[in-house]
This record gives structure tokens, C-alpha cells and sequence, in this order.
């Protein structure tokens, strides 16, 4: 799938990702700047927070207990649409998708 990285300067990166990669993983690979991820992507940093364009939100899965949990202490400011993008794994049916680099991860 295709993927657009909106960064914080308003340009944008397009990315295409294998199925099965996360959307953090497929950000680091192709130097995406503004996804910090410093665990590594095992939930525990929150340093890979986005927010995810409307139009995809509604096709993810709930995030579960541990990303809500960090969620809850995100750098850049929290909104309805914030996900970290570890957790986000690449279907089919994500191509196209538009993720908005938030302006700070620290
Ligand atoms: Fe650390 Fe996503 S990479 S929580």
C-alpha cells in the first residue's frame, strides 16, 4: 500500500510499503522524518504518535489497552485522530493512506 506522510513543514513523502509492515517501520525505512520510534516499535515510547487522516481513522482497528494507555502521553497535542504508528499494520485496504506527522515527539 501506498502511504502519504503529511511532515510538519507541509510537504508531503509517499511511501510504498509491503502488506504486513507497520506504518512506523515503513516511516524509519524510508528516512520519513518526524516518527521518532524510539522502542522500537514495542509500544512503550510513544515517540511514533500520528495522526491518522479521518477518511482512514474509521478503518483501523481500536487501538488496545497499552496504546491507549500511551496515548495518554503523547509529546504533540492529543486529538481524536492520534494513533501510534507501531501499531498500525498495513492491509490492503489502507492504500492510500494519509498520516499527519505531528509537530514534536519529545
Ligand atoms: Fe515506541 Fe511505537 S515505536 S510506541
Amino acid at each position: 500500500p501506498t502511504i502519504h506522510f503529511v511532515l510538519k513543514d507541509g510537504n508531503t513523502r509517499s511511501v510504498d510499503a509491503p502488506i504486513g509492515q507497520s506504518v512506523m517501520e515503513a516511516a524509519i525505512l524510508n528516512n520519513v522524518r518526524g516518527i521518532d520510534a524510539e522502542c522500537g516499535g514495542c509500544a512503550s515510547c510513544a515517540t511514533c504518535h500520528v495522526y491518522v487522516d479521518p477518511a482512514y481513522f474509521e478503518r483501523l482497528p481500536e487501538p488496545d489497552d497499552m496504546e491507549r494507555e500511551l496515548l495518554e502521553g503523547v509529546a504533540a497535542e492529543r486529538r481524536p485522530t492520534s494513533r501510534l504508528s507501531c501499531q498500525i499494520a498495513l492491509v490492503a485496504e489502507l492504500d492510500g493512506l494519509v498520516i499527519h506527522v505531528p509537530a514534536t515527539q519529545a
